[in-house]
């Protein structure tokens, strides 16, 4: 019988130890010096008792082995399903594949009961104080949002706002006034409620869907041509009504935005980051991060659908340099660029 090392998981090193990740089964194996020889052995197809060269004791480690699924069987079904897996997700390489069957949810998974996840929740909130659900920035000045009396966002309708958005690349010179930026920004990010839920933690409504509410992006404005605003940095502030003035020396290159014009030219560009340690509090398995781009996806379209309602135009785009834009906006790795959206008034017909 031939056997050789599984390939649908990963290695990585934790505290001085090594681990073999299988992400397949969700289940994590500590290596040894031995064990990582057996499975250096088994790097191709090799008969299961060759490895009996090395002493008796190898064969032992290599029988663990394969039944804790770290080495396949030759003409397996193990071996037939890891082939059709990695032929699917050969082009996205082991990163895509390894995340996807890490954060999926496998059969024999236990899922709480609401009163069993209430339970847990308290629990967390006496270990742990919850993270605060906004960020601000209280030494720069604070613009304040203005009422936006836009008779268009009155009359159209969801259908319409429907209709009519699509991705625009080609804005007008014209300004973006600073009520209709305001509007976009509050009914996108704007707070509905703030609400402790059944086991005491705050949760944040909006006007978008978010998991556990617990509400984690952050929204920043770079003003380009806004009316009355000075051009440069700004983030917004659902808490405090207004957008925080962080930097007026503050400028993109086309670099920074992956080489597309219409995210330079536009006259607001919005970005969207992601704050972990939120997520994170709410849920410990890394499925929270497909959570966070879900929920991007849902604030994206809100922001794009009042966009279109009040008659302007918009393109959202993640082909950027986020390494680029996380270091200009004076991001930590705890806080992360997930995408952006250009705004701008539509060129006359
Ligand atoms: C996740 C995502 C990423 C996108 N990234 C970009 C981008 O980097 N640049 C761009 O010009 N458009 C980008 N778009 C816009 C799509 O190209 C656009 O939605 C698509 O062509 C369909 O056109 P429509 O929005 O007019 O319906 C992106 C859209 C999504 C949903």
């Amino acid at each position: 019988m031939q056997a050789k090392v599984s390939e649908l998981s990963t290695m990585y090193w934790r505290k001085g130890e090594l681990i073999w990740d299988d992400y397949m089964r969700h289940s994590e194996y500590l290596l040894t010096p031995e064990s990582e020889y057996v499975l250096y052995w088994f790097r191709a197809w090799r008969e299961l008792d060759s490895i009996a060269v090395h002493g008796n004791k190898y064969l032992g480690i290599t029988a663990q082995l394969l039944k804790n699924g770290l080495l396949i069987v030759k003409q397996s079904s193990e071996e037939a399903h890891e082939e059709k897996v990695k032929s699917a997700w050969e082009i996205w390489g082991n990163a895509a594949s390894s995340f996807h069957f890490a954060s999926r949810v496998n059969s024999n998974n236990v899922f709480l009961s609401l009163d069993e996840n209430v339970i847990k929740k308290k629990e967390k909130i006496l270990g742990s104080p919850q993270p605060p659900p906004f960020k601000e920035y209280l030494d720069c000045d604070l613009i304040p949002i203005l009422e936006c009396d836009e008779p268009l966002l009155q009359s159209c309708t969801l259908l319409q706002a429907l209709e009519n958005r699509k991705s625009v690349r080609q804005f007008s010179d014209e300004s973006l006034s600073l009520s209709k930026l305001g509007k976009i920004l509050t009914l996108s990010g704007g707070i509905k409620k703030i609400e402790n839920d059944l086991a005491g933690g705050v949760a944040i409504f909006k006007n978008s869907p978010s998991a556990g509410a617990c509400s984690p992006f952050e929204i920043y404005v770079y003003a380009n041509r806004v009316d009355t605003l000075s051009p440069g940095l700004y983030h917004y502030a659902p808490h405090r009504n207004g957008l925080e003035f962080l930097d007026s020396s503050f400028s993109f290159n086309l670099h920074n935005l992956g080489g597309q014009p219409w995210l330079v030219e536009c006259a607001a560009l919005i970005l969207f980051t992601a704050i972990i340690e939120r997520s994170q509090w709410h849920y410990e398995t890394c499925r929270a991060y497909r959570d966070l781009l879900i929920g991007l996806g849902h604030l994206s379209q809100t922001l794009q659908l009042v966009v279109s309602a009040i008659g302007c135009a918009s393109v959202f785009a993640t082909a950027v340099c986020d390494e680029e834009i996380e270091q200009l906006i004076g991001l930590n790795g705890g806080e992360i660029l997930l995408g952006t959206t250009a705004i701008g008034n539509p060129l006359k017909q």
